[in-house]
């Protein structure tokens, strides 16, 4: 991680704002580079999370890998955090103020990383700029939002209870990855202009 991202997670690990860093044994800020141009954004970490600080390190996560793989990234390349990044008590849904609360983390990110697409896994990511919309309305979309170009695609974990949910997420990240190829960069240095070969060079010289 670069020392940006590493100090904004120095940050969000001694976050207060909520009263989800009291139960949670340790904040989960996230991981990954801006290389992709994708912000994967979860809902909350969960057991495994918490005890490890990193985010999408259980079964969901091993197949969020999977569909990484499966468009040729792996996560690395990406980054991956969630809409609140201490762990909720027994797993229950993050309340809308702890939501709130760890908006400006987000925002951080976002500040931190410029990336082309915030790919909102499930729903509780999607409400948080989409709220009343329905999720099997909305996935596999590049919407606009405040300016940010957010993509819906389900939760993976969604697709490990519903397993018919799997090629659906399957057909998404196909979407993300067709969507990646034709959103604009941020701008490059221009290339150097290609070099005469030594044949155009003799041809050059006369
Ligand atoms: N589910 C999430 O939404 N986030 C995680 O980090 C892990 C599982």
């Amino acid at each position: 991680m670069d020392d940006t991202l590493a100090a904004l997670a120095d940050e969000i690990r001694a976050c207060t704002a909520c009263p989800l860093h009291r139960s949670a044994r340790q904040a989960v800020p996230g991981e990954g580079s801006a290389e992709s141009g994708i912000l994967f954004l979860g809902e909350a970490p969960g057991y495994n999370e918490d005890v490890q600080g990193r985010p999408f390190v259980g079964a969901a996560g091993q197949l969020l890998d999977q569909l990484l793989s499966g468009i040729g990234l792996d996560r690395s390349k990406v980054f991956i955090t969630n809409v609140v990044r201490h762990r909720p008590p027994e797993n229950r849904d993050p309340l809308p103020e702890e939501v709130a609360a760890c908006h400006v983390w987000f925002e951080r990110h976002l500040l931190a990383l410029k990336p082309k697409v915030v790919v909102t896994l499930g729903r509780h990511a999607m409400y948080k700029f989409f709220p009343g919309e329905s999720i099997s309305r909305v996935h596999g979309h590049a919407r606009k939002k405040d300016g940010i170009t957010i993509f819906p695609v389900f939760h993976p974990a969604a697709a490990l209870h519903q397993p018919s949910l799997r090629a659906d997420l399957e057909k998404d990240f196909q979407a993300l990855a067709t969507f990646l190829e034709t959103a604009p960069r941020p701008a490059a240095p221009a290339p150097e202009p290609p070099k005469a070969t030594p044949a155009e060079q003799m041809t050059l010289l006369g």
